[in-house]
């Protein structure tokens, strides 16, 4: 689906913007075990509570996180302004648990919006509906519907605040409906109240399944994820298209969001990877950071980030604005994207034979060129294959050379390519078997 025909223009700039930054933070940091510390340890609340009042981080510096979004070529972010642990990083009237009223007197949310709007990226909010210090949370509206529509209520007036009190917000990101549903949360009166304070902001899927709908649309109740609420699809840890906008949101290590000690990082080029077959499915992708307890971003991301932007200050037209581009079978080199009349080859396995033979492609090529040095490069096209030439032995970067195919039209496959190996109609390979013989013997003579 084409979505810059389908859109509304004031939510373009997400399929355009492709790559966003997640930052996971809170006073969580300071134990250096994620962001689920308080159940998946199973802490004691006062002493958490105590120990996350006193948090005082010294080195909060948005600005710096903006400029390292933007220079790894992120369009947007996404922070946590308060997660399942229920402490809020901004100046909400409804609870003294902030880093307002606490230790730290500061609104980070503030320091993040303004800084990341300078850097000219577009702002997210994730707020988390749970909060794991309320017995109601956990009781939910049958057991005790009191308590329940007391919490509910503090929920709606907290969201309230956020699309209140910080300017345009593009995109609010909830987390955390699990096990209620959209009914339990109100969502619906939630969803109009958030698009009465922000009519172009951008609502996620995660306010709760409705459990007749949401179980026939595919939908996994128990996931809080909603098919009818919300504007775009949330796969976790996963790249799966949606017939919607999507984002898939990743962490840069090994599986917790929040900071993590002695933590293991995922190479660069795992996580370019990640970026392209999620523009190359017609996705986004949100990128996760945790920084640490005193607000510093880790030096192993910096310095993923600062490669990947290299990549994208050369390659960057493969991936804003691309649709979904798996025209033909590409998964021996790497993966393709689309864009108008383009369509890129993004190589992650570079061979030295200085030749690479695109096979499927129906669409006339009109000039080929290696993006990462800008050469226009030769090429011969036959009915089924493009073989494209004059490349050079060793790859031309560390991380994926982009060859760019212009075409006299939007690329198409070829009838047999249009379906990938185990997938479309078996018979569109019979011709093609059949082209060497019937026989289980070889037809060598
Ligand atoms: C999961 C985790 C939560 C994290 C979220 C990000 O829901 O429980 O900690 O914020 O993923 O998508």
């Amino acid at each position: 689906m084409p979505h810059d025909l389908s859109l509304p223009p004031h939510w373009r700039w997400f399929p355009e913007s492709r790559f966003g930054m997640f930052i996971h933070w809170g006073p969580y940091a300071q134990y250096g075990r994620g962001e689920q510390i308080l159940f998946r340890e199973h802490l004691d609340q006062a002493e958490y509570e105590r120990r996350a009042c006193a948090w005082n981080p010294q080195h909060y510096d948005p600005a710096h996180w903006a400029r390292v979004a933007q220079d790894a070529g992120m369009k947007y972010a996404v922070l946590t302004t308060r997660h399942h642990d229920g402490y809020c990083l901004w100046d909400s009237q409804v609870t003294d648990y902030t880093s307002v009223q606490q230790t730290p007197k500061r609104d980070f949310v503030a320091g993040y919006v303004e800084a990341f709007r300078a850097a000219g990226l577009r702002v997210g909010l994730y707020y988390s509906l749970a909060d794991w210090r309320i017995p109601a949370y956990w009781d939910g509206p049958a057991v005790d519907p009191e308590g329940w529509a007391t919490f509910r209520a503090y929920v709606h007036a907290q969201v309230r605040e956020l699309l209140t009190n910080y300017g345009k917000i593009d995109v609010i990101w909830f987390d955390g409906a699990w096990p209620q549903t959209a009914a339990d949360w109100k969502s619906a009166e939630l969803v109009e109240m958030m698009r009465s304070l922000q009519p172009e902001i951008l609502i996620n899927n995660r306010l709760g399944a409705d459990k007749e709908g949401d179980a026939a649309a595919g939908v996994v109740p128990s996931t809080g994820r909603s098919r009818h609420l919300g504007d775009f699809g949330t796969p976790e840890h996963e790249i799966r298209a949606e017939d919607r906008l999507w984002e898939s949101c990743q962490v840069t290590t090994w599986r917790l969001w929040g900071y993590t000690t002695g933590e293991r990082w995922r190479p660069a080029d795992l996580l370019l990877d990640m970026l392209v077959e999620s523009a190359g499915k017609g996705g986004n992708l949100l990128l996760n950071v945790g920084p640490d307890a005193e607000g510093r971003l880790p030096a192993e991301f910096e310095d993923r980030m600062a490669q990947i932007g290299a990549w994208m200050r050369i390659h960057g037209e493969a991936i804003y604005g691309v649709e979904a581009g798996d025209v033909c079978e590409f998964i021996t080199y790497g993966r393709q994207t689309r864009k108008g009349n383009n369509l890129y080859l993004i190589v992650r396995f570079w061979d030295t034979n200085g030749e690479i033979n695109l096979g499927g492609l129906a669409t006339p090529v009109l000039r080929a060129t290696l993006l990462t040095t800008g050469a226009e490069v030769p090429f011969t096209q036959s009915e089924d294959h493009v073989l494209i030439g004059g490349l050079p032995a060793v790859a031309p970067t560390d991380l994926f050379p982009v060859i760019r195919l212009e075409c006299d039209d939007p690329p198409r496959p070829r009838p047999w390519a249009k379906d990938r190996l185990w997938g479309g109609d078996p018979r569109r390979m019979t011709g093609w078997a059949g082209k060497r013989g019937q026989s289980v013997w070889t037809a060598a003579p």
